[in-house]
């Protein structure tokens, strides 16, 4: 068997219960990482990484953790857990994604769910591991966002979305932000790079918000995985549409729209706490 170009990294993988998650978590293992996988609970959790390892990944590289998105509590939790048990952190996959539902829904928290699970959970936990995150050069922030969020707009005096529900523009919203985040999400001067990526459209889950028709969750996870093996040059901020870089939508790369997204999480987090 042909061994990882990627001994000794440690893999956070969120969503990684199924689709392009847990994929993603298989190759990394079967690259040599030590994969976090990530689920909404303990028992989902430990399910995929017994799935991981009957699919023939090493128990010893995997590791269950639990977080549940709708609860930034939760996602705080995880984050603390994980920096206390590894305080150096290579890879940071934020991957874990709900559809908006039919009807508008929001959190415990309070906020609209897929903009809490999609965005800020994952910018909260990648705030809260940047020490980990910088700890060692190379270490890499991959966002895993989507092609729909060029149709979207964010809804900054109605982030909920509560007055003008629509479960699309609130899920592309979502991966709008993700995207618009990516290029603040670890600081300009750290050994950290953060990319965005659109894995192309997979049978999973989340398939009916796109298509009829996907390729294999294997293959979208082919694409993440190829933007964190240190062999792959990466462009701080970029976005990729599979292999390649492809240009976001154009508030994504406007440094203003990055700063409010930014103060807007911040905000959101810390009433939430
Ligand atoms: N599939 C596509 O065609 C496509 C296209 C573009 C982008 N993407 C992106 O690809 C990523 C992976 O999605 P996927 O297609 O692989 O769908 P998926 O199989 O549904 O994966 C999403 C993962 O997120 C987890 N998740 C959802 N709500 C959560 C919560 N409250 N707390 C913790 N985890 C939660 C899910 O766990 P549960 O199973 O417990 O709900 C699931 O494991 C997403 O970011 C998505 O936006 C997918």
């Amino acid at each position: 068997m042909t061994r990882s170009p990627l001994p000794s990294r440690t893999a956070l993988v969120t969503g990684a219960a199924s689709g392009i998650g847990w994929e993603t978590a298989r190759l990394l293992a079967a690259q040599g990482c030590t994969v976090l996988v990530h689920a909404r609970d303990a028992v989902s959790a430990r399910d995929a990484v017994d799935r991981l390892v009957a699919a023939g990944a090493d128990a010893d590289r995997l590791e269950p953790v639990a977080a549940d998105f709708t609860r930034l509590a939760e996602v705080e939790e995880l984050a603390r857990v994980t920096a206390a048990v590894h305080p150096v952190l290579d890879l940071l996959v934020n991957n874990a994604a709900v559809a908006a539902p039919e009807r508008h829904t929001l959190t415990g928290d309070g906020l609209e769910i897929s903009f809490q699970v999609n965005f800020l959970a994952a910018y909260l936990l990648t705030r809260r591991l940047a020490g980990p995150l910088t700890a060692r050069p190379g270490s890499r922030v991959v966002n895993v966002s989507s092609s729909m969020h060029r149709t979207a707009s964010i809804a900054w005096n109605d982030v909920n979305r509560a007055r003008r529900y629509s479960r699309l523009a609130a899920y592309a919203q979502s991966q709008l932000a993700l995207t618009v985040f990516t290029r603040a999400a670890v600081p300009a001067d750290s050994n950290c790079t953060a990319v965005s990526v659109h894995p192309g459209i997979c049978d999973t889950a989340l398939l009916p918000l796109y298509a009829h028709e996907g390729d294999p969750a294997a293959d979208g996870a082919a694409h993440v995985v190829r933007l964190c093996d240190p062999a792959t040059d990466i462009r701080p901020g970029t976005y990729y549409d599979r292999t390649a870089p492809s240009p976001a939508a154009p508030v994504a790369t406007d440094d203003r729209t990055v700063r409010r997204l930014c103060k807007l999480a911040d905000r959101l987090v810390a009433r939430a706490a």
